[in-house]
């Protein structure tokens, strides 16, 4: 009788269990009603007395290795299975989320005011940020002394006491670049010019020492005054609404003749404030002259907006630094 039980144990030791159909066969084979295990149960009444005690114990340890065997390679075959099916097959499963950037909020509103222009038939031209003191300052007529070429507005980069060596800056406004398209491009001209610039200003709220502008520029026979209006106003109501509350009020530019800034009402009806947005004008004649574009020929007119002031008005965004400070509260608002 132990030999039989002893020839049991190495039948189920070496029973391979790789598949379901596999295990199925094990069962019935050792573990069901009528399996080899129960029917060894069976003859235990043929077992002489003294030997019971032993051959039991023999009896009930191979039963215990054909059930442990059995949960063990059920276990295993359940575990390859939910392998299989992994997130790779399993086309039902969300897909893993990875966090998304997005434009930054200068971007994204000089997106918009470039495709504004697009649609009014500009074009777009850029020039260095770099600048020698004939395109920043003299070519746009400001005289020899004028405030804006201190050094307390400007950031000079070589700066030459010999009047035949010109100073580099770094560009105090977009204007130079109408200046560089006008010498490389025969009129009618239809472009924007957009870009960063910099002033030696203190920082605040309200000023930082870097910038953006979108300079705009039209040249043809017969442009007016009433053009001007009228391309302002246009892009006014396309970037903020047909709504919206604009001024028009007389300005100043040593380039322009006649000059006309724009203010955007920012706020509610009651508490709200008048927000200047851009400059503009007629081109002067003189800075024809300095371009090489025929002045009685040809007249013009040009704007420089302020990108960060439109993006403050398009978000209500009170404090201008915000925008540099790369604050990922703050850039997530903008997804
Ligand atoms: N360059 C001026 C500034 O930075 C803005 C400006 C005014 C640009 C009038 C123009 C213009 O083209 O015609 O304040």
């Amino acid at each position: 009788m132990l030999n039989d039980i002893k020839a049991l144990q190495e039948e189920i030791n070496s029973f391979s269990i790789s598949d379901d159909e596999q295990l199925e066969a094990f069962r019935l084979e050792f573990l069901s009603r009528n399996g080899k295990v129960q029917s060894m149960f069976k003859n235990m009444g043929s077992v002489p007395k003294e030997e019971r005690a032993e051959v039991g114990k023999a009896m009930n340890q191979v039963k215990m290795l054909a059930e442990s065997k059995f949960e063990e390679a059920k276990a295993a075959l359940e575990q390859k299975e939910s392998k299989n099916l992994s997130a790779k097959d399993d086309i039902t499963l969300t897909p893993p989320s990875y966090p998304l950037g997005s434009l930054h909020p200068l971007t994204q509103t000089l997106e918009e005011m470039k495709s504004i222009f697009f649609r009014l038939g500009f074009t777009i031209a850029d020039g260095p940020e770099i600048e020698d003191d004939f395109h920043n300052f003299t070519a746009l007529n400001f005289p020899p002394n004028h405030p804006a070429r201190d050094e307390q507005d400007t950031f000079f980069i070589k700066k030459s006491d010999d009047p035949n060596i010109q100073d580099l800056v770094l560009r105090t406004h977009t204007s130079p670049v109408q200046i560089r398209l006008m010498e490389n491009t025969e009129p009618p001209i239809r472009a924007i010019m957009p870009g960063r610039v910099y002033r030696n200003e203190a920082v605040s709220p309200k000023s930082y020492f870097l910038f953006h502008q979108v300079e705009a520029l039209y040249i043809d026979e017969n442009v007016s005054v009433a053009d001007l209006k009228e391309t302002l106003i246009t892009f006014a109501k396309l970037m903020f609404g047909t709504d919206v509350k604009y001024r028009l009020r007389p300005g100043f530019f040593p380039f322009t003749e006649p000059s006309l800034e724009m203010d955007i009402w920012w706020g509610s009806e009651k508490d709200g404030k008048w927000l200047e947005i851009l400059g503009s004008g007629m081109v002067d004649p003189n800075v024809f002259k300095h371009a090489g574009v025929d002045p009685e020929k040809y007249t013009g007119f040009a704007w420089g907006m302020g990108v960060e002031r439109i993006a403050i008005l398009r978000h209500g965004i009170d404090d201008i630094r915000t925008f540099y400070e790369n604050d990922i509260r703050f850039l997530e608002q903008f997804n």
